[in-house]
Parts: C-alpha cells; sequence; structure tokens
C-alpha cells in the first residue's frame, strides 16, 4: 500500500510520519518512510539545487523538470521495489505537491503537468492521500517559528501559498475516493489520531 502525506508548508506533515509508521507497523506491516524532494542520494543532491536561497532566479519549468527527476529516481530506486515486497510505504509528499505548488501555485498547465508527472512515475498513484489542511496564515508563521530552515520556496509570495492550499482542496475534491482531508490547525495527537483512522479504514491489522 502507497500512502502519501500532502498540505501545505507549515501543516505539520513531517512531525507527523514516525508516529504513522510505526501505528503501521504495529498492524503487523513492513514500513517504510521517504520524503520529497529527495530520498535517494541523487534526489538529495537534487533537493540542495531546488531548496538553495542562491537559486532565485530558477524558472518554474525548470523547478518542476527538477522536483519530476527526483521523483522518477525515488520511485524506481525505492517505492516501486518496496511495493513489490509488500511494504507499505508512506512517503512526506509526492506528484499531488507538483500540481498543488508548480500546477495551481505558478498556473502551469495542468494537464502538461498530469503528462510529465506519469512519465516520471510510470503513472505509480498513491492508494491513500491524507491531506494536512492548514491556513496559509497559520501555515507559514509555524515555519517561521519552527526550527527549520527558511528556504527559497517559502520565500513565495502569500497569494501563491493560497493558491497551493485552493489547489489542494480541488484536488482532494475531485477524488474522495483516495484523499482524506485532515484539519491539521487542530493538537497533533488529534491530527495523528485521525490519520490513523483514515488508515485503518482501509489496511487491515494483520496481527
Ligand atoms: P517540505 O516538504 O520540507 O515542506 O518542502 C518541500 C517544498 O517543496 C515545499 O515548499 C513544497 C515544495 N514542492 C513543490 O513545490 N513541488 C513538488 O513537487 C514537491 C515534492 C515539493
Amino acid at each position: 500500500m502507497f500512502i502519501t502525506l500532502e498540505g501545505p508548508d507549515g501543516s505539520g506533515k513531517s512531525i507527523q510520519v514516525p508516529a504513522l509508521a510505526e501505528f503501521v507497523r504495529q498492524l503487523g506491516y513492513d514500513v517504510l518512510t521517504t520524503r520529497e524532494p529527495g530520498g535517494t542520494s541523487i534526489g538529495d543532491q537534487i533537493r540542495e539545487v531546488i531548496m538553495s536561497m542562491k537559486n532565485k532566479s530558477m524558472n518554474p519549468r525548470t523547478e518542476i523538470l527538477l522536483f519530476c527527476a527526483a521523483r522518477a529516481q525515488i520511485v524506481s530506486e525505492v517505492i516501486r521495489p518496496q511495493l513489490e515486497k509488500g511494504v507499505v510505504v508512506i512517503s512526506d509528499r509526492y506528484a499531488d505537491s507538483t500540481l498543488a505548488y508548480q500546477g495551481y501555485g505558478h498556473g502551469l498547465d495542468l494537464k502538461v503537468l498530469r503528462g510529465i508527472l506519469d512519465f516520471a512515475t510510470g503513472g505509480l498513484t498513491p492508494d491513500l492521500t491524507l491531506l494536512l489542511d492548514v491556513d496559509v496564515e497559520t501555515g507559514l508563521s509555524r515555519r517561521q517559528q519552527g526550527g527549520g530552515e527558511w528556504n527559497r520556496l517559502d520565500d513565495y509570495a502569500l497569494a501563491f501559498h493560497r493558491r497551493v492550499r485552493d489547489g489542494y482542496l480541488e484536488l482532494a475534491a475531485a477524488e474522495p475516493q483516495r484523499w482524506v482531508r485532515i484539519d491539521a490547525s487542530q493538537a497533533p495527537q488529534i491530527v495523528q489520531q485521525l490519520m490513523q483512522e483514515a488508515v485503518l479504514r482501509r489496511l487491515r491489522p494483520k496481527v
């Protein structure tokens, strides 16, 4: 089973991953967690290029191709082989991030993006996508206060981040069988509980 976590910046996805992975392990499954961009040696090098404050002149098309290059690598090197072995893969971001950020955020053609994503992933789609939804002001103030490093993408204008959030809501509404929206402005323990309930509705305990 392939589970992805999505959400605007500051939605708190990353802090939720270890507890969710542990929960799935307790159900009797082998679990692998990954994150995008990155998650492989090649992907981590690409991540640095994407995030660097040195690269402020990066064209949105360059950005897409870099995200998709990192994704092609992790899908072929890690995600597909693990899924084939029956491992539950939990990814912190995946293709929907490209639709939300580069599509809705930067206004690039969604149909073209879907074609590029399909090429990069070989058509691999998540079985379950958890949308940790938070309003833009809350998300960005969490990012500014939280210890994480401020990167080039955080620096985009507020209007960009609003389009990203609205894009996520639209993607989730279009495919309700795959997406579960969780109100991530709640306490982290409540968010975790809702995530676990969503997983449990789809994954039968083995033990
Ligand atoms: P984060 O996962 O640490 O929040 O940072 C990743 C940043 O990269 C975040 O701002 C979202 C952005 N991003 C895209 O714009 N497109 C993508 O395809 C991915 C995976 C991430």
